[in-house]
């Protein structure tokens, strides 16, 4: 493929991103709509008792899945509720019907739909709608970042100490939150402030929308990130696993990203 059609096919998987995803998180908005204000979403719990799940996030992810395999009934698929697909095309779909599932339980509104495609290890298209706020962001490899139809980009940031940062923190409540804490406590005094929005892929949207400088989490999945990382490197960003090593999103563990000036001594403050 000439690098036109590239960018042109790359297009196509954003827009089907930006579509499922919208279609998806509307869904999840109506739903919790119909709950209440403020009424908790009834919950399963996964990993650990503060790792819930809601007959929303099954349904959204279903949702998603159906018109994955309508448009693209050869690609594999990983979705965090489970619906795993091993296709035949090179490439693989990374879902999040529901990122930010604790908020989503507590009508805050910091959730949203993640969606985001792979090939040979890269993303090459994502979408990340936050439905209750209203944004719809995305990216195509070579394409560039948006928010709605407008193009973003990492904040320009040069100075960690006026810096803000985003974090997030596991559900493994014992070792892993030792490990956060930790590290929480070596980054906070050395930074401007530190938010915790509730969802992974909103801290990698405002990261690649210069809403925050930087964002580093550990003990991360590919669903959490794939659609992220994609928006904060069109955006400009740098992106790096917790060693500073090149990150691989199927497999993430740990991401740490910032605007460019601001990336290597990120790293050098959250890594052990
Ligand atoms: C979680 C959110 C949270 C992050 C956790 C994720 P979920 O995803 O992205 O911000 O700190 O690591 O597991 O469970 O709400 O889809
Ligand atoms: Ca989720």
């Amino acid at each position: 493929m000439s690098p036109n059609e590239t960018a042109d096919a790359h297009d196509v998987l954003r827009r089907l991103c930006v579509d499922i995803a919208r279609e998806a998180g509307d869904f999840a908005h109506r739903s919790r709509v119909g709950l209440g204000p403020g009424a908790r979403a009834a919950h399963d719990t996964k990993s650990s008792a503060v790792d819930p799940v809601t007959e929303f996030d099954r349904a959204t992810e279903e949702l998603v899945v159906e018109r994955l395999l309508a448009e693209r009934p050869d690609d594999s698929i990983v979705g965090e509720e489970g619906s795993n697909r091993t296709g035949t095309s090179d490439l693989t779909w990374h879902i999040d019907p529901i990122d930010g599932t604790v908020n989503f339980v507590y009508d805050l509104p910091l959730w949203c739909t993640s969606i985001g495609v792979v090939r040979d290890g890269r993303p090459v298209a994502g979408a990340v709608y936050a439905p209750v706020v209203g944004d719809m962001y995305s990216a195509a490899a070579g394409g560039g970042a948006f928010v709605g139809d407008a193009p973003i980009a990492v904040s320009g940031a040069t100075d960690l100490a006026t810096s803000l940062m985003a974090t997030g923190f596991s559900y493994h409540v014992g070792s892993h939150r030792e490990v956060q804490s930790a590290r929480i406590a070596r980054v906070l005094p050395r930074v401007r402030d530190i938010r915790r929005s509730g969802s992974a892929a909103l801290d990698l949207a405002a990261v690649a929308s210069g809403r925050v400088d930087g964002y580093f989490e550990e003990f991360i999945n590919s669903w959490d990130v794939v659609a992220g990382v994609l928006l904060v490197v069109e955006a400009g960003g740098s992106i790096t696993a917790f060693d500073g090593s090149e990150l691989d999103v199927t497999a993430p563990a740990g991401v740490v990203t910032a605007a460019p000036a601001l990336h290597q001594g990120l790293v050098a403050l959250v890594r052990d």
